[in-house]
């Protein structure tokens, strides 16, 4: 069905697909031996992809000409409820404005990737899905009642829980396109945007579903008094249990620093980056240790808040890692564990206590082994006006050290 979008993106235009269409539909012709059957399938292929390739192709090529608004959480917490809900009204508003412009960004993405990258058949399920998607939102009529920003966050829901393999899907697909691509900085500038975007969009939708119920201590999706060291201490769980099933060991985690501190966060995104560097820093310990006679060392958690961003520096004595690692390791799909088959990561773990975002963990668990972890910890870390950062000694160990700003900070502003 995209075939003509990709023709379209890759410069080629469409008089060329009509010829190929035409010399498709001669050659079935002069093949009488096609079934009845057969041929009715084919034309009503045909038929669709004429129907898809020429549906409001304008509307996302405008939208995708603008820029998206990124609110800020201060905003979003200074919004807060009112009585009347209008706070729905304006929230719904904003995002109706708002999501069919990230959405024509992706798809104007997926249509300027090289042909031949574009033709998995993974990365085209995923362009065809961004396209079902930007045209349900963007068709939706100007919401005005709360009646009709009901129906409007139903459909929100409905978006939120159709897209639960992205992730998955991204990086399968890349991995399969992977060796026709040349520059690795495509990839990566493709995927740092896919997946930042994806999940400011999350967080977004996330924010609007939460705001109708009461949770005491949320606005929405903010957290008004988040504990790091909370996070950290089931993340720790998490990590534990998914290390004891692969190597029957693991290591304990040491939390120090401002383990008191709390302020208002949106989880979402730290729930990701936590658990992807301590099963980082657990598998450096135990691969280095394994074989040792002593226990094996703790993970180090250092926390640190200060007016403007929160630190954590998460310190394992494993390994280390040499140069032509370190070089390596943010590129996506890097990975020196190449067992991808050895679902060490991937869990079959029983989740029942673990508390995050269901959304990222059920993509993470799929992605596992694939060598996302660092790169998209990155990319969050540095959408969200952050920074992570390695230090790491051959031999000794590796220090990560996580940078967020914080939401109520007036220096390091947030955006999503
Ligand atoms: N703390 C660490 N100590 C030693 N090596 C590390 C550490 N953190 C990352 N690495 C190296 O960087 C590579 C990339 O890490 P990344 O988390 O992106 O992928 P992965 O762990 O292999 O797979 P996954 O997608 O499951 O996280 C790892 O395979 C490992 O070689
Ligand atoms: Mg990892």
């Amino acid at each position: 069905m995209l075939t003509n979008k990709l023709f379209h993106g890759c410069g080629i235009r469409l008089p060329f697909l009509h010829v190929r269409h035409r010399t498709n539909i001669a050659r079935d012709n002069k093949n009488r031996k096609l079934s009845n059957e057969n041929k009715t399938i084919h034309d009503r292929h045909l038929a669709n992809i004429t129907v898809t390739s020429f549906h409001s192709q304008t509307a996302i090529e405008q939208l995708a000409l603008k820029p998206s608004t990124r609110l800020s959480p201060l905003t979003m917490m200074y919004i807060g409820k009112t009585q009347d809900n209008g706070h729905l009204l304006r929230s719904a508003q904003y995002l109706h404005k708002d999501l069919p412009i990230r959405f024509a960004h992706r798809i104007n993405d997926f249509q300027n990737l090289p042909f031949v990258v574009a033709c998995n058949p993974l990365l085209l399920e995923l362009h065809e899905r961004f396209i079902k998607t930007f045209h349900t939102l963007h068709s939706f009529p100007q919401i005005n009642t709360l009646e009709q920003e009901k129906i409007y966050t139903q459909l929100l829901q409905n978006t939120f829980n159709s897209s639960n393999d992205t992730l998955s899907l991204l990086a399968e697909g890349f991995r399969e396109a992977k060796r026709h691509i040349k520059q690795e900085m495509l990839v990566r500038s493709f995927l740092d945007r896919a997946l930042t975007s994806r999940l400011a969009i999350k967080m977004l939708i996330e924010h609007h579903i939460e705001l109708r119920k009461d949770k005491p201590n949320y606005i929405g999706a903010i957290c008004m008094s988040f504990s790091p060291k909370e996070l950290i201490e089931s993340s720790t769980r998490y990590v534990q249990k998914l290390c004891r099933s692969t190597y029957g060991m693991t290591p304990n985690v040491k939390i120090d620093g401002h383990v008191d501190s709390s302020f208002p966060y949106i989880i979402t995104p730290l729930s990701y980056i936590v658990p992807e560097m301590l099963k980082n820093a657990f598998r450096a310990t135990i691969e280095h240790h394994k074989n040792s006679n002593n226990d094996l060392p703790n993970v180090n958690v250092t926390i640190a808040v200060n007016d403007d961003e929160l630190l954590l520096r998460i310190r394992d004595h494993g390994e280390g890692m040499s140069k032509s690692i370190l070089e390596k390791m943010f590129n996506y799909h890097f990975s020196s564990n190449n067992t991808l088959n050895d679902s060490s990561m991937i869990s079959d773990t029983d989740f029942d206590d673990y508390s995050y975002d269901q959304f990222i963990i059920r993509n993470h668990n799929r992605i596992s082994g694939y060598g996302f972890g660092v790169p998209t910890s990155r990319a969050y870390c540095e959408y969200l006006n952050g920074s992570l950062v390695y230090e790491t000694n051959l031999g000794i160990g590796t220090d990560v050290y996580i940078r967020l700003g914080l939401l109520t900070s007036e220096k390091r502003i947030v955006r999503l």
